[in-house]
């Protein structure tokens, strides 16, 4: 059975002692988070030594942003995968569509930058999603097929299983604009579908599809009853505890 989970991208927010206090305040209440469903922040790179800390002994799992596309030397600026791993993360978000936007992040880019974060032991949630304009010109599902194709198909069945997919239409990020319930599951079940072609239907039954894109404690529960969405990519409601909580409490 593949795992739920409820991801928080708090994005550029968050000095480090304001990231400590929502990092403890998550890892408080995510007791009353049944045990099926997995909790993962992901604060801003100068927060996640200290948020390790604040999360030590707490179900919560902990995620950078992004990684480097190199493993080390002179890239000023950047962060390699065994360096977010040593301060003690478990997983990497990349190829989100912010990154995509505003610092060139391509497919060919993310799919080394996914296979040093696999080599260096993260997981990975990989988001996929498309625009206003390429929904409106009925695209979508062509799109989030592509960029599937594009990064995934240079892994194996094997690798799959460090792999969370996030589909976060374009149009829905920071909006308040949700995709409904059905317009989010027919894709997702088009990403899983592009799953099964390439790693057969085991590797696309277990793979984790997270929905993102203005999820909130008031639509999160109709979000995750269609037989796809395996929990969210939470934005800005990640940056209360109690909502983000709610959110992992609407399964
Ligand atoms: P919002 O929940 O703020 O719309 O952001 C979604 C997102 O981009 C998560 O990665």
């Amino acid at each position: 059975m593949r795992k739920k989970i409820v991801a928080g991208n708090w994005k550029m927010n968050t000095t480090c002692p304001e990231g400590v206090e929502l990092a403890k305040a998550v890892a408080a209440k995510s007791v009353e988070v049944p045990a099926n469903v997995g909790l993962i922040v992901a604060p801003p790179a100068t927060n996640l030594y200290c948020v390790a800390e604040a999360i030590k002994g707490s179900k919560v799992e902990l995620s950078a942003q992004n990684c480097a596309d190199h493993t080390s030397g002179a890239y000023t600026g950047e962060i390699s995968a065994a360096m977010i791993s040593s301060v003690g993360c478990q997983w990497t978000i990349l190829g989100h569509s912010e990154r995509r936007q505003y610092y060139g992040e391509t497919d060919e880019k993310l799919v080394v930058k996914t296979k040093l974060a696999l080599e260096a032991g993260l997981g990975v949630i990989l988001c996929v999603g498309e625009n206003l304009d390429e929904r409106e010109a009925g695209k979508h599902f062509d799109v989030c097929t592509e960029q599937i194709k594009n990064v995934l198909y240079n892994f194996t069945a094997e690798d799959m299983k460090k792999i969370v997919i996030a589909y976060e239409p374009v149009w829905a990020i920071g909006t308040g604009k949700t995709a409904t319930a059905e317009q989010a599951e027919e894709i997702h079940a088009c990403i899983r579908k592009v799953i099964a072609e390439k790693f057969g239907q085991t590797v696309a039954d277990d793979t984790t599809i997270l929905y993102g894109g203005s999820c909130k404690p008031s639509n999160a529960k109709e979000l995750f009853a269609q037989s796809d969405i395996d929990g969210g990519l939470i934005g800005g409601a990640a940056l209360k505890a109690d909502d983000f909580i709610q959110i992992a409490l609407s399964f």
